[in-house]
């Protein structure tokens, strides 16, 4: 009898299952998401309860990013009922050009693009899906009451939140990268542009529209009085988004990307998002090179040369590849064919590492342009008790979108337009170049970089990810991943390490954040390429397991929480 349990106690250990209690675990943007998500699994909802739940928190506690007027992506492995397995799904709630949008919409007569028409302003706005996505997201998964899920964020707007360090300083930011910009009337300031830490900040008026959509669900957004608000406002203002396309607005469930790696199956954002297709480029390409990276890190080592200096030189010429099939291939499958079967296959991929070489950069043509400094999108990762998995990354592109909140609603609008390529080859906000497959149409969807992962592991969920970024979303979840689960650190350590990141253009820019020792500096720049510290190079949310037990981290770049429940 107790030979049997001693076997049956060294084949549980061999087979990594546990005793151990069920866990759950978040990494959160803020605390009060965090505080709500923990509420909401300890009340035995699921992990999309608390991604429903928690979406409208950072709506009032996080404006900047959290919102009701913009849209985003979630990745989601869970069951609808319990009859059906667990399995993969991809919400695309990705906000859409206005019918009244067309290609040339930011152009002069000399066709030039017109500064900032398509990120600040009326016009610079795509219609909102975010809580559509919610909704529907909540309507085939959700287990506990929409209306209570919705309390949390009604009592944080109507009683007020306690306002950070960070939150003044974007808007601060934002005040001034605004000023002079627009000649359009912007309400930015009114609301949110004396914003002092340490005071307890209301939105009575969001609250209310919070409220509304407690009691009639999505509707109220899109054919209610909430949408009455939005319209009214645009007409006035020479806004694009009429009641048709707020009445036609839909979310679309897609297939997500789905890779192999390291014994993982990577599951990651489709078309309209550049993101899955470019990690699993740069997660194979690397697993394709990973031999001859280690023969050039020793190589390096023996002529005193850092081996980050090889890390970020393979990583940007791995990058290279992958920007430039962004730039050309990837828009909204809805309205355009991308290749995604080919980008991602085997043999393609081969022959694109192969021209990589551990020594030289190899040639870019010369476009110039700039990112500027500071963004803000949000991202949250949940793992419930049962196994269930959401990874939601969502925006209104720049910190507090395009500068307009819907007065009677109390929100603000995006600035998601930019996201398209407004002209072909002219690099957007982030630096990115698109053409004809990301060109303005009616209704279509604009690029995106957003790249909200999970890994599965034996069908399992190993890991959740994401980040802000713009278009370093891509860079960060790659490393993020190479670093957990290749290089074996902790979640904290994977999320706090250094990261670089290089797109294509600007020309042989390697961004960095936090910094890199001197003599990385010293040799990347030796060998040609120009180095910057990039303030804002992502805020990476991440749960992971390791030995069959949870670890959460935030990075420590922004103002997240991560916890694990037991
Ligand atoms: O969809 C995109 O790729 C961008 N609109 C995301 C913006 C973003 O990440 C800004 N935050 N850091």
């Amino acid at each position: 009898m107790v030979n049997k349990f001693v076997i049956l106690f060294i084949c549980l250990l061999i087979t990594n299952v546990s005793f151990a209690k069920p866990q759950a675990a978040i990494a959160m943007p803020d605390k009060y998401s965090a505080d709500v998500a923990v509420k909401i699994l300890q009340q035995g909802g699921n992990a999309i309860d608390v991604a429903v739940g928690s979406a409208f928190v950072l709506a009032v506690t996080y404006p900047e990013a959290g919102n009701l007027g913009g849209g985003g992506f979630m990745t989601i492995f869970a069951k609808p009922s319990n009859k059906e397995p667990r399995r993969s799904y991809f919400l695309d709630y990705r906000e859409k050009a206005p019918l009244l949008a067309s290609k040339n919409m930011y152009l002069d007569s000399k066709k030039n693009v017109i500064p900032y028409k398509s990120l600040i302003g009326y016009k610079a706005s795509g219609v909102p899906g975010t809580v559509a996505g919610m909704w529907d997201a909540h309507q085939k998964f959700g287990s506990l009451p929409w209306q209570d899920l919705l309390q949390p964020a009604i009592k944080l707007a109507k009683n007020g939140f306690k306002v950070d360090e960070k939150l003044p300083a974007t808007a601060n930011w934002y005040k001034k990268w605004i000023l002079n910009k627009s000649k359009q009337p912007l309400n930015f300031n009114k609301y949110f542009g004396s914003l002092k830490k340490d005071q307890l900040f209301k939105q009575p008026i969001l609250a209310k529209t919070l409220n509304r959509l407690a009691s009639f669900g999505a509707s109220d957004f899109y054919t209610g009085q909430t949408a009455k608000y939005i319209v009214e406002q645009m007409q006035q203002h020479g806004g694009l988004i009429t009641k048709k396309d707020l009445t036609e607005y839909k979310v679309k469930w897609r297939k997500p990307i789905v890779a192999n790696w390291l014994g993982y199956q990577v599951i990651s954002a489709p078309p309209p998002s550049s993101g899955g297709v470019a990690i699993v480029q740069l997660l194979k390409m690397k697993e394709i090179l990973d031999a001859k990276f280690e023969i050039a890190k020793l190589k390096a080592t023996k002529k005193g040369i850092d081996e980050q200096v090889v890390e970020a030189h393979f990583y940007a010429e791995l990058s290279k590849r992958v920007y430039a099939d962004r730039a050309k291939y990837l828009g909204d499958a809805d309205f355009i064919n991308v290749p995604v079967a080919e980008l991602i296959a085997e043999q393609y991929l081969n022959k694109r590492a192969k021209q990589i070489s551990f020594d030289k950069i190899s040639d870019t043509e010369k476009v110039s342009a700039g990112l500027a400094e500071s963004f803000e999108t949000t991202h949250f990762s949940i793992v419930d008790f049962a196994g269930n998995a959401v990874a939601n990354t969502y925006t209104l592109n720049m910190p507090f979108g395009s500068g307009v909140v819907i007065e009677k609603a109390g929100f603000l609008m995006n600035n998601e337009m930019d996201d398209f390529s407004t002209k072909p080859n002219v690099a957007n906000i982030y630096g990115v170049i698109g053409g004809k497959a990301n060109e303005i149409a009616p209704a279509k969807r604009m690029l995106s970089s957003m790249s909200p992962t999970i890994l599965l592991k034996n069908n399992q969920v190993d890991t959740v990810v994401g980040t802000p970024g713009g278009s370093s979303i891509i860079t960060s979840v790659f490393q993020t991943l190479v670093n957990v689960k290749q290089k074996n650190m902790t979640a904290e350590q994977a999320v706090d390490a250094t990261r670089v990141h290089h797109q294509l253009l600007p020309k042989d820019i390697i961004m960095y954040n936090p910094s890199l020792k001197k003599e990385v500096k010293k040799q990347l720049e030796k060998m040609g390429y120009q180095l910057r510290f990039n303030n804002y190079l992502g805020d990476v949310q991440l749960v992971t397991k390791k030995n069959g037990r949870w670890q959460g981290a935030a990075d420590k770049r922004g103002r997240g929480v991560a916890r694990v429940i037991n």
